[in-house]
């Protein structure tokens, strides 16, 4: 069971705290008055955003940050951090996420999340903490039959191996409170993540190619790609693009926060959509970055991309009833921050 604390008394481990979203989750932690533990192999995020959530928060807060470089497969490792902190909840970001990588590297990418996933709740069962929150994605909803998505809607066969990943991963959490009553389970289902912190010093930092249409459009704006490519515009949408409900990721962030304020002496499993409830057409984000940034970035039109579906949005009533949460940015709000990011760090966390 996840037991009753206040935040200052609750240690959060954090698998995957340097990356994306991780690292703007682990910041709402420490504001919110939480200590905070890190690990991180930094296999696809910089040492840097250690620095970089301090400078956000401030000395006290970081104060109550611990980081260790591992990977979470490393059993003896995670068991080491467990033995040095009193570990009450968990949140689970680390594994690998590109779509199309997945489909080139199935063994690699079952091997590591799913692996992962099963390292980190064995040592988790060792230590009797059985509190944690696994970030899943919209993507087990595969081709909606209707809009909005609940959290009842159909899982749906996934289309790649990294989408596999998160179905499975959530069956495997859920059959863990079947077996044990004490197990506590929160699903978060995200929709699109963009944005960045509004200082600006922690946001996205994909590795070569973007794949994921936000991070590639800065690129364009910041002038390190010619245009974006916009995959198909003959779906059946207002303007035959793609629809998507993007999520600024301290939505999310925050979303996490109440996540684990609600879990405070549960059990069981539950899943929640995180998402604004409203989709955006690719030429919509087009045209609000453009704002953004103060120029028309320039787009060309390319075939649909195998996989994509035609439009996705979520209802989010049941965070906002249980949660008490809802999202409260805008994409133009999206868009500023990931331009603010974008512009004053072209590099990402490179020199
Ligand atoms: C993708 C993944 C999803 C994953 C999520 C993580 C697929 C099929 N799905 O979601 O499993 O959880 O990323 O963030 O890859 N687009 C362009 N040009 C681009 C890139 C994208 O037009 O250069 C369009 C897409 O066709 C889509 C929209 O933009 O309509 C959003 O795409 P993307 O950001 O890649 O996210 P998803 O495909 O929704």
């Amino acid at each position: 069971m996840s037991q009753k604390k206040d935040p200052k008394d609750t240690y959060v481990l954090v698998t995957g705290g340097a990356g994306f979203i991780g690292s703007h989750t682990v910041v709402e932690l420490l504001q919110s008055g939480y200590h905070v533990v890190i690990v991180d192999d930094l296999s696809n995020s910089s040492e840097r955003v250690i620095d970089r959530i301090g400078q956000i928060v401030g000395e006290e807060a970081a104060s109550r940050l611990a980081f260790r470089k591992l990977d979470v497969n490393d059993k003896a490792a995670l068991e080491k951090v467990f033995e040095e902190f009193p570990i009450d909840r968990v949140i689970h970001f680390a594994g690998y996420k590109a779509v199309g990588e997945s489909v080139q590297k199935p063994i690699e990418y079952y091997s590591n999340n799913l692996g992962n996933t099963l390292t980190l709740v064995d040592v988790m069962r060792n230590h009797n903490c059985k509190s944690i929150v696994f970030s899943s994605s919209a993507t087990v909803y595969g081709d909606p039959d209707s809009l909005p998505l609940t959290e009842e809607s159909p899982k749906k066969p996934a289309t790649n191996p990294y989408g596999w990943t998160k179905w499975m991963i959530e069956q495997i959490l859920s059959d863990l409170t079947v077996a044990d009553d004490e197990w506590n389970v929160v699903l978060l289902r995200y929709f699109n993540p963009i944005g960045a912190h509004p200082s600006g010093l922690i946001g996205e930092d994909p590795k070569g190619i973007p794949n994921n249409l936000v991070p590639y459009v800065a690129q364009v704006a910041v002038g390190k790609r010619d245009a974006v490519h916009v995959y198909g515009d003959d779906y059946d949408t207002p303007d035959g693009t793609g629809v998507r409900d993007y999520i600024h990721v301290m939505d999310l962030a925050s979303g996490h926060v109440a996540a684990l304020a609600w879990m405070n002496g549960r059990t069981g499993v539950e899943i929640f959509n995180l998402g604004t409830g409203k989709g955006s057409s690719v030429l919509d984000i087009i045209k609000a970055f453009s704002a953004a940034c103060g120029r028309d970035l320039p787009y060309v039109i390319e075939p649909r991309r195998a996989g994509d579906v035609t439009a996705n949005y979520a209802d989010c009533s049941k965070a906002k009833r249980e949660l008490g949460w809802e999202a409260r940015y805008d994409i133009n709000d999206m868009c500023r921050d990931s331009w603010n990011w974008q512009s004053h760090n072209p590099n990402g966390y490179e020199d």
